[in-house]
């Protein structure tokens, strides 16, 4: 069900509802906050040829532009024509080349990438196996993989009822993410697919009271629960009015992980 995994096949209504989720989280202080803090360890000192692998509407590729040296070449990639577009329109002026590709089977040469990042697209791949090979082939040795994603079988919305609450969780988790439990599996991926895994940093990222970052995500749940038949019509409806009233009267609970793995091309 996951709609990451091939957003070309989507509704308008999910394409646009993912577009909108994809731009108000990256411009949350907390998640650009967590994308600068890996993006410091990317040398400015030397061009680099760096590759934004599954960009989406370019978040991280344009946080990249910003951050490398001026000789670098960016390149965001995506299987999503629809979100280049939109990551196009959305970077004026940029010198981001963006292509379409299939992760699983690249159309670059061996040792090209100085850098890739990989920012929550492993939780949503078929097979991150043959994703994390073609990275392996396509990065130059000494070269660095950032992988960053959510370990959503953690993300939580409060609810008053426990059992409605785990229940209602897994069914979201797995609804919007192929693997909801990537993070927890990436030491031994990493190193299955030749890397070192040289260090990795963790964050919960949660609101009390009020929403903000969590209650955009049930914005967007609110258009893609009725568009993908996540939950039971009027359970859905039942769930997104309960979230918004708890933020109203500020009782709001969501908590999440986030996961960043530094690995190398040995
Ligand atoms: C959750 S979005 C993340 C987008 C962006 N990195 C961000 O964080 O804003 C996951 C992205 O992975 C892309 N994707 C999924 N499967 C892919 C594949 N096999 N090859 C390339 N991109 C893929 C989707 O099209 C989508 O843009």
């Amino acid at each position: 069900m996951d709609p990451y995994n091939n957003p070309d096949q989507q509704s308008d209504t999910t394409i646009q509802a993912m577009v909108t989720r994809l731009e108000e989280r990256g411009k949350h202080p907390v998640f650009a906050r967590m994308i600068g803090a890996y993006l410091k360890h990317v040398t400015t000192d030397v061009p680099l040829r760096v590759l934004d692998l599954g960009c989406g509407t370019g978040v991280v590729a344009r946080a990249f532009e910003s951050n490398l040296h001026p000789g670098s070449v960016l390149v965001g990639a995506d299987v999503s024509q629809r979100l280049l577009d939109a990551a196009g329109v959305l970077s004026p002026g940029s010198r981001i080349l963006w292509r379409k590709v299939d992760a699983g089977s690249l159309p670059f040469g061996d040792s090209d990438f100085d850098v890739i990042a990989m920012h929550t697209l492993l939780s949503h791949v078929v097979e991150p196996e043959a994703l994390l090979r073609e990275a392996h082939r396509v990065l130059k040795p000494g070269g660095s993989l950032i992988v960053f994603d959510a370990d959503h079988a953690s993300t939580t919305y409060g609810l008053p009822e426990y059992a409605r609450m785990l229940a209602t969780d897994k069914r979201l988790a797995e609804a919007i993410a192929t693997h909801p439990d990537i993070c927890r599996q990436l030491p031994k991926l990493l190193k299955a697919a030749g890397f070192s895994l040289e260090r990795h940093c963790s964050e919960i990222f949660s609101e009390c009271g009020r929403g903000d970052f969590w209650l955009s995500s049930v914005r967007g749940f609110a258009r893609l629960i009725p568009a993908l038949g996540i939950l039971p019509e009027e359970e859905g409806r039942a769930w997104v009015a309960a979230m918004l009233a708890s933020h109203e009267d500020g009782t709001f609970f969501a908590a999440g992980s986030y996961y960043t793995f530094f690995a190398n091309k040995g």
